[in-house]
């Protein structure tokens, strides 16, 4: 095993592609220059930009410099994050630094850049090091950036998916690793001078760890009032699952597999209308206990991000405050059905229950029976509160009352940062 380990950032660690080539297409048609066909676009991604728009776009200096002002000003609000970790470059990892490797990024993006996307993605906590050029030396030679970090580089690996990473790992007295994964063009003289190549992650991890390690999985549920717009995120949360390398799972509650999803039938049947509080809580709470071992336990060992459209917190809110047979309640009731295998975290999405109401009565006013809809909200609104409060490591709560983008632009904010402090990932 190798002790130290030097990563190249984009193509090795993320696929940084979609919002790197979103930009590049940005910048030339607002120079009104050609947009290269895919094959040659793609070779962008890596290599320092101002040469690039030279060598592919047939530019001066001076255009190129506009070209990379103009991918900035799409890129630094937006771009940075269209990025995805590779699925398995986390766990890889993280193995590692369990084993006590020393791991470095040498990257030729700008130190701003870099660092905002390993932090945002989470993966800054496995590193010792990061070697990027400062803003007055953008070119600077990637031999050196391994050199700065990691000086004596006896045991060392260069993992990269362009030739100027095997190149700098030769020029600096390391070993190196192709990856194939990622954005560079190899040609088979090339790979030649690596000293091992990957065609893939898995590949990569059997080369520097001898196997490959498995994910560890993340429970997360979506929770508020009715119309706070979970169903409307759910797909957000899942991009951001995505994006932080995981596979994920989307499922709903009450329901998810085929016993549950009689149970949820039975649960909202109009022809039930006797049903009393503690028999619908205790369906619930069975409708939980087949969905937790047929589908989210499952899931989770498999080592994927499990995303669940409410969970227990909607019945200990809705049964517990809303039909007031206490939260302490059915939180017991509850206790078998989720068989220890409660969230990691819970999004909740903060509406007060006039806002619910009006999401769902649109803007007509509340009848007689919407009145009495109101006191149920109510109690159920305060009790979500009173999980809230009691739960502040596991909830994560943001304001459902914004417009849809903004809420969306929150989640992407704090969500990755949660889990992260939280070292849930
Ligand atoms: N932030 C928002 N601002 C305004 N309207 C929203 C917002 N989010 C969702 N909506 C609208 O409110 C309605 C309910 O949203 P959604 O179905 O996502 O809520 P939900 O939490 O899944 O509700 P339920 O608990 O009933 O399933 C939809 O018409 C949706 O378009
Ligand atoms: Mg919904």
């Amino acid at each position: 095993m190798y002790r130290n380990i030097v990563f190249d950032l984009d193509g090795t660690l993320t696929d940084s592609g979609r919002g790197i080539l979103a930009s590049v297409t940005y910048a030339l048609e607002k120079l009104g220059a050609p947009v290269p066909a895919p094959e040659t676009l793609r070779l962008f991604v890596g290599p320092p930009l101002t040469g690039s728009f030279m060598k592919y776009c047939c530019m001066t200096e001076a255009q190129a410099a506009e070209g990379v002002r103009l991918f900035r000003e799409r890129y630094v609000p937006i771009g940075w994050r269209e990025n995805r970790v590779y699925p398995g470059i986390r766990p890889l990892m993280r193995e590692l630094k369990n084993r006590g490797c020393r791991l470095y990024v040498a990257t030729g993006k700008s130190r701003e850049s870099a660092l905002r996307v390993l932090e945002y993605f989470g993966l800054m906590s496995y590193l010792d090091g990061v070697a990027a050029p400062d803003p007055k030396e953008m070119h600077a030679e990637k031999a050196k950036l391994i050199l700065s970090v990691c000086p004596d580089t006896a045991d060392t690996v260069m993992v990269g998916d362009t030739m100027g990473d095997v190149e700098a790992a030769e020029t600096a007295g390391a070993d190196s690793v192709a990856v194939l994964y990622g954005y560079g063009a190899w040609t088979e003289a090339q790979l030649e001078k690596a000293t091992f190549r990957a065609d893939t992650v898995a590949a990569l991890s059997m080369i520097l760890l001898g196997e490959v390690p498995a994910e560890k999985g993340v429970f997360l549920s979506l929770e508020g009032l009715d119309g706070c717009g979970k169903t409307t995120q759910r797909d957000r949360v899942k991009e951001i699952m995505e994006d932080l390398g995981y596979e994920t799972l989307l499922s709903r509650e009450p329901g998810g597999c085929s016993i549950s999803e009689e149970i949820r039938s039975l649960l909202l049947s109009v022809a039930h209308g006797e049903m009393t509080p503690t028999t619908e809580a205790l369906l619930y709470a069975a409708s939980r206990a087949q969905h937790v071992h047929d589908v989210i336990a499952p899931a989770l060992r498999a080592g994927k991000a499990v995303i669940c459209d409410r969970f227990v917190d909607s019945s200990v809110a809705y049964q517990g405050g809303g039909r007031s047979l206490g939260v302490e309640t059915v939180s017991q009731y509850n206790e078998a059905g989720v068989h220890g295998c409660m969230p990691d975290v819970t999004v909740y999405f903060r509406i007060d229950h006039e806002t619910s109401l009006r999401r769902r009565y649109s803007a007509s006013a509340p009848d007689r029976m919407e009145q009495a809809d109101a006191a149920f909200f109510a109690r159920t609104e305060r009790a979500f509160e009173q999980l809230a409060a009691e739960n502040p490591n596991r909830f994560l709560v943001l304001d459902g009352r914004r417009t849809k983008e903004e809420v969306t632009a929150e989640l992407q904010e704090k969500l990755p940062a949660f889990l992260t402090e939280k070292g849930l990932i």
